[in-house]
């Protein structure tokens, strides 16, 4: 059986170097209830689960603590497929319990850039500029993270697939059930 996982492992490989595949619409719910969706660089697996990087500041940690449920659209270029990814957000921050995703952490921070480090003890994401940031200088790639940085992990639970190339297009529902195991099955388009 063909799984959301390698599927999307044959995409990222698809589309090679390309930054855009790595580039998600990450949609939340707002205390209000309203939608909120942006884009966010992935980061790599942890287990099951989808990375994600973001300033603890930043609305969309709020949304996560008050409602864990989020999807992602991700479209590969290359291989005109989309993939929608519904499940559970987490944020691995400083006191997070668990060792292994504090590690994680850890490792993640590392492998930013300068520029996207320098973020996190900028000013508060949203807020006016005149509102003062964190100062100091650049947190280095190989020091502890700031407090600021958390990692998000989406814990998938459904995965809608569509593929454009084929005539007609295809399209398949996986989703999870209560034991982890992961079902698909081909839909009308
Ligand atoms: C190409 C691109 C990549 C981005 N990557 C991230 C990212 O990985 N993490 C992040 O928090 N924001 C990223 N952003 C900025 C977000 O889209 C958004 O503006 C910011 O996170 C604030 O969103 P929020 O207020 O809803 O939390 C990216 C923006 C663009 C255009």
């Amino acid at each position: 059986m063909v799984t959301w996982q390698s599927t999307l492992e044959a995409n990222l490989a698809a589309d090679g170097d390309d930054p855009a595949a790595r580039w998600v619409q990450l949609a939340t719910v707002g205390l209000d209830g309203a939608p909120a969706v942006r884009t966010v660089v992935y980061r790599g697996r942890f287990g099951e689960g989808l990375l994600f990087t973001s300033d603890t500041r930043a609305a969309k940690l709020r949304h996560i603590a008050h409602e864990p449920r989020v999807e992602l659209a991700w479209y590969f270029a290359a291989t005109r497929q989309q993939l929608r990814i519904a499940g559970k957000m987490e944020a691995v921050v400083g006191d997070t319990p668990d060792p292994a995703k504090r590690r994680r952490r850890a490792e993640v921070w590392k492998t930013l850039s300068g520029e996207v480090r320098a973020g996190f003890v900028g000013g508060p994401p949203g807020r006016p500029l005149d509102e003062p940031g964190l100062g100091g200088s650049t947190p280095p790639a190989d020091g502890a993270p700031p407090l600021t940085f958390a990692l998000l992990v989406l814990w998938p639970e459904r995965v809608d697939h569509v593929e454009l190339k084929p005539s007609p297009h295809q399209r398949t529902l996986h989703a999870v059930d209560a034991a982890g195991r992961w079902h698909a099955r081909a839909v009308h388009p």
